[in-house]
C-alpha cells in the first residue's frame, strides 16, 4: 500500500513522506494518516497516477494547432477526456484518454500525420509525486534582503527618515498599480461576457495603502446583479424564446447552465476557473480552493508575474479595505508604522503565511493590531471604530450582511488627533504596548478600540446560542477563540486571528519584548558615527536558526518549569458561564479548575503518593513554599510573582495599559486590599476562588513515564486510536499496568510541583515549575521530559471535561 511506503520510522518515531511531518508516536500516526491533509494528498497522488497512466504526450505540430484539431485526430483510437495544450509556445499537448487501451492503441501505430506533419507521439513521462513546498523564506533570504536595504536606512539621520525609507522602498510603483489597473479591466470585459453586470472590485494590500512590490491582488467578483439578471431573463423566458428581448444573452452564455441563487459557491468558483483557463490571456496555474474560510480561485498572471485571489462572498472585505484607506488618510504615520512593523514581522517570520494558510498572522491582522494600539495612545491616534460611526452622515449608512459597516467616506469629517509624538517613539511604544499585553484572556476590539475580557464573549456565546435555540434560528456564532483574539471592525464574529497557535503567539510576544528593550538602548535612537548598525537596521535582523518557537518557555536549567496557556475555547460550558460571571476574579477561577487537574494527573493518573515531609522548617533555596508540609495536599503557599506578571494576589485583572511613549507600565500596582505578603499562607482552596501559589510535593515509586506507549498498545489492542493524553481512563489503566508489573525504583522520585497565575500584563498562563528534591536526578530529567508533553495534554482533557466529573 502507498501509505505504508509514505511512513517511515526514525529514532523519534515516525515521518509521513508524502507530507512531510513528523510524528512522535503510534496513535499521533493513526490520527494523522486518517487526518484529511493525508487523505487530500492521497487522492490527489492517486488522481495524478490515473491522469498519467491514461495520457500521452504529443509534439510536432505546427503553433496554434486548435485543440479540437488534436481531438479530430486522436478520438480515432478512443474516447478523449481532456485534451491540456501548452499555453506558452502552443508547441505540445498532453492527450488524456478515458480508457488506459486507447494508449496502446495510438501507441501501436507507428507513424501518427496531422495537417502534412509528423507528429511524435509518446507515453506520458511518470513523475514522483511530490508535494509542493511551502516557500519559507529562510535566514539567508531574509538576511540577502536586509543587506540591500542596510546602506539606504544607515544613512539616514534618524528613525523616524528610516521608517520613511521602508514606505519607497516597499511601496507598490505607479506603474504597477496602473498594470494591476489593466488586468482587473482585461477580467471585468471577459466577465461579464458571461456573467452579465458583474463586477470585479480590489481589495486587501493592492489597494489599500499598504501594498508592497509584487504583493498578491485580491479581487471580489460580485454576482449580485448577475443574479438580479438572471432572475429577469427567467421570468422574461418566453420573450427570450421568442427573441424579441435583450436578455436572451443568458440563453446562449454559460449562464444557462448554472443557477447563481442556487448554486455552491465550488460550482461558481469552477466555472470562473474555466472561464480564466480558456479566455484570459497570460493565465496560467489556475486553481480553486474550497477549503478556505472564503472559498476562491486562485492564478498565476504570467506577464505580470502576479498571484491573483478571486472570491465571490466578499463585500465585507472590500469595505474593510476602504476603512483602512480611510485611517491612512486620517493618520500619515500609520504609513510608516505599518510598513515597518510589517517588515520587522516578516524578517522575524511572524506574519505572511507562504501559502495563504498558517499559523502565523496575516497582514490584516498585523495592520489591525497597529490600529489598535494607536487607537490607545495617550492621547489617541486613531479614533475607533464607534467614533467614526457616529462621524458618518446618513448617506454613508452601511450595513453589510447584517454588520454595521458606517464610517465616513472623507477624512475631512473627523477631527485631527491631539497626538504629536514622533514615529521612533511610537514604534517603541507599539513593542512596549504588546511585549506586555495580556492576549490569552483579551479581545482586541477596534471597534470599540479597547480590549474586552475574553470571558464577556464566552458568556455571549452561550446567551446567542440559547436565544437562537429557542427561537429556532441560526445563531450569529461566537468568534473562534484562540491564543490571540482581534476581532474584525466590523464581522464581530470574526476573529481574524483565529488561526494563530500557542506557539507563534508566544513568539510574536517574546519578539515584542526583545524588541521592546532594545529600542530603549542608544543603538536605536542615535545614528552610529562608525558606520555600525543603529535604528531598523539591528531591529530587522532575522534570527539565524529561524522563528522563535516554543509555547514552552525554555528556563535556565535549575528552574525547569511547564507551561499551561489559558484556553477558554475547549472548557466546558458550565466553566465558561462561570468565568464569564466571575468578572475580575476569572482567572482565579480557571487557576483553581487547572490546579485540581494538575493535582488529579499527578495522583489520580500518574498515581504519584505523598513526598516525604522536609526535614526542616528552614526555607530551601530562596523558595517560599517549603515550610509547609503541602505532599499531595493542595495547600496555599502565597507567592508574589517575581517577573512583572501583573496579576494581582486576589487575582483582579489589570486593564491594559494605555500606550505610551516606550514607558513600561508599573507593575502590579492594583493589588488590592486581599494581597498577601511572600510569606503569608493560606488554607487549602475552597469551593471559592482564593489567591495563592499551590505547591505540591510527590513521589513516585515506579518508572511510570517508560514505555507507555508500549502498554497503550498492548491495553486498547489498537481499538482506540485516540491521541495520547485524551482518555484518562486509558492513562490510570496505563500507569496501573506498569505499577503492576514493573520493578519498583531503588530510590523513590521525589518531586515538587509549584503553580503560579500569570496574567494581565502577559498572557494568563499556569506555570509549573517542577524540581526534583530526592538524589534522582537521572530519572527526574527523564521524568520531567515526559511531563512537558504529557501533563498539559491530561490537563486539557480533564478541564474539556470538567474536572470534578472527570
Ligand atoms: P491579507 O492578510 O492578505 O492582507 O488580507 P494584505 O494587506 O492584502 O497583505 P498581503 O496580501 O499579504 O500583502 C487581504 C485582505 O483580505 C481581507 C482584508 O480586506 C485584507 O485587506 N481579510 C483578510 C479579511 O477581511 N479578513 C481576514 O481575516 C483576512
Amino acid at each position: 500500500m502507498d501509505t505504508d511506503r509514505d511512513i517511515r520510522t526514525t529514532p523519534r518515531g515516525f515521518h509521513c513522506n508524502l507530507c512531510n511531518v513528523n510524528l512522535a508516536n503510534q496513535s499521533s500516526l493513526d490520527e494523522h494518516v486518517k487526518g484529511r491533509k493525508h487523505r487530500t494528498l492521497s487522492g490527489v497522488r492517486t488522481t495524478r497516477k490515473a491522469q498519467e497512466e491514461h495520457s500521452l504526450f504529443v509534439s510536432g505540430f505546427n503553433r496554434g494547432t486548435a485543440q479540437t484539431d488534436l481531438v479530430d485526430y486522436f478520438q480515432k483510437f478512443g474516447d478523449i477526456a481532456e485534451v491540456i495544450m501548452d499555453k506558452d509556445k502552443g508547441v505540445y499537448a498532453i492527450i488524456q484518454f478515458s480508457e488506459k487501451d486507447s494508449i496502446q492503441a495510438a501507441l501501436s501505430q507507428v507513424e501518427h500525420q496531422m495537417k502534412g506533419l509528423k507528429l511524435r507521439v509518446k507515453p506520458r513521462e511518470k513523475k514522483e509525486f511530490k508535494k509542493v513546498q511551502k516557500k519559507k523564506p529562510d535566514f539567508k533570504n531574509l538576511q540577502e534582503l536586509l543587506e540591500k536595504l542596510k546602506p539606504m536606512l544607515c544613512e539616514t539621520d534618524s528613525v523616524n527618515a528610516q521608517m520613511q525609507c521602508v514606505v519607497e522602498r516597499f511601496q507598490l510603483g505607479e506603474n504597477e498599480k496602473k498594470a494591476r489597473g489593466l488586468l482587473i479591466q482585461l477580467l471585468h470585459e471577459v466577465f461579464t461576457e458571461f456573467f452579465p453586470d458583474s463586477q470585479i472590485l480590489p481589495f486587501g494590500s493592492s489597494v489599500n495603502t499598504f501594498g508592497i512590490h509584487s504583493c498578491d491582488l485580491d479581487l471580489f467578483l460580485d454576482l449580485e446583479n448577475t443574479k438580479t439578471f438572471q432572475a429577469r431573463a427567467k421570468s422574461t423566458t418566453q420573450q427570450a424564446a421568442d427573441g424579441c428581448s435583450d436578455d436572451v444573452r443568458s440563453e446562449d452564455s454559460i449562464l444557462s447552465d448554472i443557477d447563481l441563487t442556487t448554486a455552491s459557491p465550488a460550482e461558481v468558483l469552477e466555472l470562473a476557473a474555466a472561464i480564466l483557463r480558456k479566455c484570459v490571456p497570460g493565465v496560467q496555474k489556475v486553481q480553486v480552493v474550497v477549503s478556505a474560510r472564503l472559498p476562491l480561485v486562485k492564478f498565476h498572471h504570467r506577464e505580470l508575474d502576479l498571484q491573483v485571489d478571486i472570491t465571490i462572498n466578499n463585500r465585507l472585505a472590500v469595505r474593510n479595505t476602504h476603512f483602512l484607506q480611510l485611517c491612512s488618510g486620517l493618520e500619515p504615520r500609520l504609513q510608516p508604522l505599518v510598513y515597518t512593523i510589517r517588515y520587522w514581522a516578516r524578517q522575524k517570520q511572524l506574519a505572511g503565511n507562504p501559502c495563504g494558510a498558517g499559523p502565523l498572522l496575516n497582514n490584516y491582522a498585523l495592520t489591525l493590531l497597529v490600529i489598535f494600539f494607536l487607537q490607545n495612545a495617550e492621547p489617541p491616534v486613531l479614533p475607533t471604530v464607534e467614533n467614526l460611526k457616529q462621524l458618518a452622515c446618513e448617506e454613508e449608512e452601511c450595513v453589510i450582511e447584517g454588520w454595521n459597516c458606517t464610517f465616513p467616506s472623507l477624512s475631512i469629517s473627523v477631527p485631527p488627533t491631539k497626538n504629536t509624538q514622533d514615529l521612533c517613539s511610537l514604534l517603541a511604544a507599539f513593542f512596549s504596548y504588546y511585549a506586555t499585553f495580556d492576549f490569552a484572556s483579551s479581545v482586541i476590539s477596534v471597534r470599540e478600540g479597547r480590549a474586552l475580557p475574553v470571558t464577556s464573549l464566552l458568556c455571549h456565546a452561550e446567551k446567542n446560542e440559547e436565544e437562537a435555540m429557542e427561537a429556532s434560528k441560526p445563531f450569529s456564532q461566537a468568534p473562534k477563540l484562540g491564543p490571540l483574539n482581534i476581532l474584525d471592525p466590523f464581522e464581530l464574529s470574526h476573529n481574524v486571528a483565529g488561526n494563530l497557535t500557542d506557539r507563534s503567539q508566544h513568539s510574536f510576544q517574546k519578539e515584542c519584548q526583545e524588541a521592546e528593550k532594545y529600542c530603549r538602548s542608544l543603538q536605536y535612537q542615535r545614528k552610529s558615527s562608525k558606520g555600525k548598525s543603529w535604528g531598523l537596521v539591528r531591529l530587522f535582523t532575522p534570527h539565524s536558526e529561524g522563528p522563535r518557537h516554543g509555547a514552552q518557555e525554555r528556563p535556565p536549567e535549575k528552574e525547569l518549569s511547564i507551561v499551561l496557556p489559558f484556553k477558554p475555547g475547549v472548557l466546558p460550558k458550565a466553566l465558561r458561564s462561570q468565568l464569564s460571571l466571575a468578572g475580575d476574579g476569572f482567572r482565579l477561577l480557571w487557576f483553581q479548575g487547572a490546579c485540581d487537574a494538575v493535582a488529579k494527573v499527578f495522583q489520580n493518573i500518574l498515581k504519584c503518593g505523598p513526598a516525604s515531609p522536609p526535614k526542616s522548617l528552614a526555607v530551601e533555596d530562596g523558595d517560599t513554599d517549603d515550610s509547609a508540609d503541602t505532599s499531595a495536599e493542595l495547600n496555599m503557599s502565597a507567592e508574589h510573582t517575581d517577573d512583572d506578571d501583573g496579576i494581582s494576589s486576589s487575582g483582579g485583572a489589570i486593564p491594559q495599559g494605555k500606550a505610551r511613549g516606550g514607558a513600561k507600565r508599573p507593575l502590579t500596582s492594583e493589588s488590592s486590599d486581599t494581597s498577601l505578603s511572600p510569606r503569608e499562607k493560606k488554607p487549602r482552596l475552597g469551593s471559592g476562588p482564593k489567591p495563592g501559589a499551590p505547591c505540591w510535593r510527590w513521589s513516585q515509586s515506579h518508572a511510570v513515564w517508560a514505555g507507555r506507549r508500549k502498554v497503550r498498545r498492548e491495553l486498547v489492542k489498537d481499538t482506540d486510536t485516540r491521541p495520547e493524553g485524551s482518555n484518562m481512563e486509558l492513562e490510570m489503566q496505563v500507569t496501573q499496568h506498569i505499577v503492576d508489573k514493573e520493578p519498583v525504583l531503588q530510590d523513590p522520585l521525589e518531586f515538587k510541583v509549584q503553580a503560579r497565575l500569570v496574567g494581565a500584563t502577559q498572557s494568563t498562563r499556569v506555570i509549573l515549575k517542577v524540581r526534583p528534591i530526592s538524589d534522582n536526578k537521572l530519572f527526574f530529567q527523564d521524568f520531567f521530559h515526559f511531563l512537558e508533553v504529557f501533563l498539559p495534554k491530561m490537563v486539557d482533557t480533564l478541564m474539556e471535561k470538567g474536572v470534578k466529573n472527570a
